[in-house]
């Protein structure tokens, strides 16, 4: 089973952000946490971040007939981008929505999530293990 695991914007500073509620571990820190749990459920996973939202959408557009699940953390895109959402929206394949931080305890505008009407499952506020729990959510959920 094919995983895509896609991080927005300023996920690749994410060791420099606040740890209290990022978790404190830089990306590859987290993208190998989450090679070794997929690992460990037998899953084959990719990791990848981008900074560029055009470059972000492509990936969406190549997941579309080639992967089985799909984990997205598009950072604050996650609360404004109208093109992020119609990419998501012709996913056929299981989508979990993480975000490290428990949005819905912070700003007002971060309550507003413009992916969440696609996620079979949202996570949110775990700190990296929600990375993890997407993951054994794909493995139990995915039509393969
Ligand atoms: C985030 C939450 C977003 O509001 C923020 O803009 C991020 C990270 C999270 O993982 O908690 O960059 O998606």
């Amino acid at each position: 089973m094919q995983v895509l695991v896609l991080n927005g914007v300023n996920l690749d500073v994410l060791g420099r952000r606040d740890s209290k509620l990022y978790g404190g571990l830089s990306i590859n820190e987290l993208e190998s946490r989450i090679y070794e749990w997929a690992h460990a459920l037998d899953l084959s996973a990719r990791c990848r971040q981008t900074n560029s939202e055009g470059e972000f959408i492509e990936w969406i557009h190549d997941a579309y007939d080639n992967v089985d699940g799909l984990i997205v953390n598009p950072g604050a895109w996650s609360h404004y981008s109208y093109a992020i959402h119609d990419a998501l929206e012709l996913v056929e394949v299981p989508l979990v929505e993480v975000h490290l931080s428990n949005v819905e305890e912070r700003e007002e505008w971060r309550r507003h999530s413009v992916v969440s009407e696609f996620a079979a499952l949202r996570v949110i506020g775990k700190g990296p293990e929600g990375y993890r729990e997407a993951l054994e959510f794909l493995a139990g959920n995915a039509d393969v």
